[in-house]
């Protein structure tokens, strides 16, 4: 039965009577479990629609073991029951009554229904156990179950009334606990109405259109009710450290490239940057190229010019690589496998300016390789970028940055590396002290970019660059203790780890 239909059958009947005597007599009058018309008495006490005076009483209630006894009687009527006239050897009996004879036998011994003693035999084997020499007879015929009338007594409704208190027996053997119910007699409340209203909480779409929005009765605001959580306001990993180095570079004077081209030509990946068209990571092993459109048509043809020349041939005091360079090669549009193609752009472009000003860039923005995936490498991950072009910088200028920039980072200890990439003459890869791991770890790479690379530009001489590059994966997973790179970026990242870093509260 609907609970409304209880509340509707309630009211009704204090309306007609004026009183419920017995809210228990009430529930079992509509058929339904006293619990669920006790639902209904609290939520219609709440509006004062009717009054209760609580009815409490005691009751015994019998326990799994009492209720077995009551439909098969007590252990130790079974347990004479089991006794021939002779008498029998407590092994057998044990052996009759199972898990109970200990029962049996205390409460037989007890109503002194059974006598216990030693048989008269002469020990025969060792193994003989004191069980199978006592011997138990009986005093009486039957064992009279007293403990199992009491049970049945208690255990029927009509006639658990009239035992006043169980005898002791049954406390003692902890067949029976005593129970409080609560029920109620009611009558009307002040707020006392045949029918309830039910109280809107919205104007609908259809209120508006029947014109019952006059008519309605409005639920108070409950202004004392928790809100929902705000499903906003996260900080993710990735995001927190990006933030990071981002006010690093910003204090040290850095300002932003423009990193929204993730498809970009073979051009200013690679052929600006002097890495030969037959270098191993222009294959498509390494480097995701375009189906459509896959090729540019947007290239400085001057520049070009320019860097054909330095490839095939050198120049700028350089030898060149002496290869057929390619025009066809060049225009390949691919996913950046490095934000070194955006540096070089903004190198170009500062080239072309009238007058050079010394400049310090950084990015941080996704690259793509076509790597295999596993829980450290991912096909695509962020890179950090910084450099810094001025007249006359040296090696010694690239450390003393990369020193400044990791310390900031929390990375004070550094070593370097001699290193190989196409555009930078000399490369240092960059080496970390982990403290947790208590080994060094490789965490970037750097170097001054080469003559081939920036005087085909239109960069001064006697300008130098100094660059570095790494990912913002691997400092993220060191410094917030995250092993698999997939709970971090991409599809499987946990949200609800996510969700258990709000960002700020404010207010309350
Ligand atoms: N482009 C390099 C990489 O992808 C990083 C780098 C940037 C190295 C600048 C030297 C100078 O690993």
């Amino acid at each position: 039965q609907p609970s409304a239909d209880v509340e509707g059958a309630l009211l009704a009947h204090l309306n007609a009577n004026g009183e419920i005597p017995d809210s228990r007599a009430f529930a079992s009058s509509l058929g339904v479990p006293h619990k669920d018309l006790e639902d209904v008495i609290k939520r219609l006490l709440a509006f004062r629609i009717i009054e209760s005076t609580d009815i409490t009483t005691e009751a015994w209630v019998l326990t799994d073991e009492a209720k077995d006894y009551a439909a098969r009687g007590c252990p130790e009527v079974h347990l004479v029951a089991a006794i021939p006239p002779e008498g029998a050897s407590r092994a057998a009996l044990k052996e009759e009554l199972g898990d109970v004879f200990d029962i049996a036998l205390k409460n037989a011994a007890k109503n002194k229904w059974i006598e216990q003693g030693n048989r008269d035999l002469v020990l025969r084997t060792v193994e003989d156990t004191k069980d199978e020499l006592q011997e138990l007879l009986k005093r009486v015929e039957n064992g009279e179950d007293e403990v199992q009338e009491q049970l049945k007594r208690l255990e029927n409704p009509k006639t658990r009334e009239v035992v006043p208190d169980p005898i002791k027996v049954l406390k003692r053997r902890k067949l029976v606990t005593k129970e409080k119910t609560i029920w109620y007699s009611l009558k009307k409340g002040p707020e006392f109405v045949v029918k309830r209203k039910t109280l809107a909480t919205d104007v609908t779409r259809e209120h508006l259109k029947s014109g019952d929005w006059k008519d309605l009765e409005f639920k108070d605001y409950n202004y004392g009710a928790q809100g929902q959580p705000i499903a906003i306001g996260y900080s993710q990993p990735l995001l927190e450290v990006r933030e990071a180095i981002q006010n690093i570079f910003l204090e040290m004077g850095f300002s932003e490239m423009p990193t929204n081209m993730f498809v970009e030509s073979s051009f200013w990946n690679f052929d600006a940057l002097f890495q030969p068209q037959q270098h191993p990571a222009r294959d498509s092993h390494d480097t995701f190229f375009l189906k459509a459109p896959a090729t540019t048509t947007q290239l400085p043809d001057d520049y070009l010019e320019k860097v054909k020349q330095v490839h095939q041939s050198g120049g700028y005091g350089s030898k060149g690589y002496g290869y057929d360079w390619k025009r066809d090669e060049a225009e390949k549009n691919l996913l950046r496998t490095h934000t070194t193609a955006v540096s070089a752009r903004m190198l170009y472009k500062l080239a072309q300016e009238e007058h050079f000003a010394p400049k310090r860039y950084y990015s941080i923005d996704r690259v793509f390789r076509n790597e295999a995936v596993d829980r450290t490498h991912l096909a695509e991950f962020h890179q950090i970028e910084g450099l810094i072009c001025d007249y006359g910088l040296t090696l010694g200028d690239l450390i003393g940055v990369l020193e400044d920039f990791f310390s900031r980072l929390g990375m004070p200890k550094l070593r370097f590396k001699p290193a190989y990439n196409p555009y930078t003459e000399p490369s240092m890869e960059i080496f970390s002290y982990h403290e947790g791991f208590k080994k060094w770890v490789e965490i970037g790479n750097s170097g001054m970019f080469r003559p081939e690379m920036l005087l085909p530009m239109g960069l001064p001489e006697g300008v130098n660059v100094i660059a570095w590059g790494l990912s913002l994966e691997r400092p993220t997973m060191i410094l917030q203790e995250i092993d698999n790179i997939r709970n971090l970026f991409g599809p499987k990242v946990d949200f609800n780890k996510i969700k258990g870093r709000p960002m700020c509260r404010v207010g309350l």
